[in-house]
């Protein structure tokens, strides 16, 4: 019997391709810049997979190019690049891939608050400038971090990995969240609730964790900016478009935050011209990007394809209301 066929939108990694060989007779987007829309849509019209990265936009017109497709299997945990209702409609199957990535975003949460905090990056372009004249007393001075008070918005299992790597540095740390984790969680990990705007005046970090939902999007706007410290930093590896960056910008130039580290932007690969200031941390959406866990991405999506081939239940289904009946 002819294997299933499977677009992959990405070369993916050797072990996930290993993982599909067997069951899947799959076509890979084997060159390094990211394939045309076009080019998507003309090689998922035979397939009965699909398995994308975030830049993939999932929606009636793709999966009306994709009459054969069964499941869309994003290679992330965010899935805002997938109209799920229009997948469930269609009675295609939609999975991401959450878990596997929670403590390296954790870490790189991390690297960002550390590198805006102690002005990292000023310090790394001096070094490399050849006009570093030396040591002195008040070259780059930044800000303390241990000892802070962490804010963190968006508290599951990303936000709590964040907060766990808190208490070696003594901080205390404060979340806010529309679901409450039980009080044994809060005092395992160290953490008190507060309400929104009780953590914007609290926090000296404020590091962000939602989801992009209708919800969320521009939450952190010019009215949040004014209710944080001058003196605190804003953090955001979620998604760009939770955070209105015409209103960071501006907040950044009137000195109502004192800084922000981003991996992530509104109009991806776009970044607002006024956010290339010394005082905020650039990076290009690299938060999950250790070989470890984006390999593990990318096999967690070629399990999820197989298990719908197989009749078997994939582990991240997003509407699990196609699998019933
Ligand atoms: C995700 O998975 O949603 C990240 O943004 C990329 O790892």
């Amino acid at each position: 019997m002819a294997k299933p066929r499977v677009l992959a939108t990405h070369r993916l990694f050797q072990p996930a391709r290993t993982i599909l060989q067997e069951h899947c007779d799959a076509e890979y987007w084997e060159k390094p810049e990211r394939p045309p829309r076009e080019e998507v849509l003309r090689r998922v019209k035979d397939k009965e997979a699909l398995i994308c990265l975030l830049t993939e936009k999932v929606n009636e017109e793709l999966l009306q190019a994709a009459p054969k497709v069964k499941i869309a299997a994003n290679v992330a945990v965010g899935f805002d690049n997938i109209d799920v209702a229009a997948c469930t409609k269609r009675g295609v199957v939609a999975t991401n891939t959450p878990g596997v990535l929670d403590e390296t975003t954790a870490d790189f949460a991390w690297t960002l608050l550390m590198a805006v905090a102690r002005r990292l990056g000023e310090g790394e372009a001096l070094a490399r400038s050849g006009k570093w004249k030396g040591w002195d007393l008040d070259q780059l001075v930044g800000t303390d971090v241990w000892g802070k008070t962490l804010g963190i918005v968006g508290f599951g299992r990303i936000g709590r990995a964040v907060a766990r790597r808190a208490s070696g540095f003594q901080m205390k740390v404060i979340y806010t969240d529309a679901v409450r984790p039980t009080p044994e969680v809060e005092k395992e990990l160290r953490v008190e609730f507060r309400d929104m705007n009780a953590l914007l005046a609290e926090s000296d970090f404020i590091s962000i964790h939602t989801p992009l939902l209708a919800e969320t999007r521009g939450l952190f706007n010019a009215e949040k900016f004014e209710r944080m410290k001058r003196t605190a930093f804003l953090i955001n590896t979620s998604r760009g478009p939770v955070v209105d960056e015409a209103a960071l910008v501006t907040a950044l130039e009137n000195g109502k935050i004192a800084g922000a580290a981003l991996d992530v932007f509104e109009k991806e690969p776009a970044i607002h011209p006024g956010l290339k200031r010394p005082n905020v941390v650039l990076a290009p959406h690299m938060a999950s990007a250790s070989l470890e866990t984006r390999t593990k991405m990318a096999s967690m999506a070629a399990e999820n394809v197989v298990a719908v081939f197989k009749g078997r239940r994939p582990a991240n289904v997003l509407n699990p209301e196609v699998l019933k009946g």
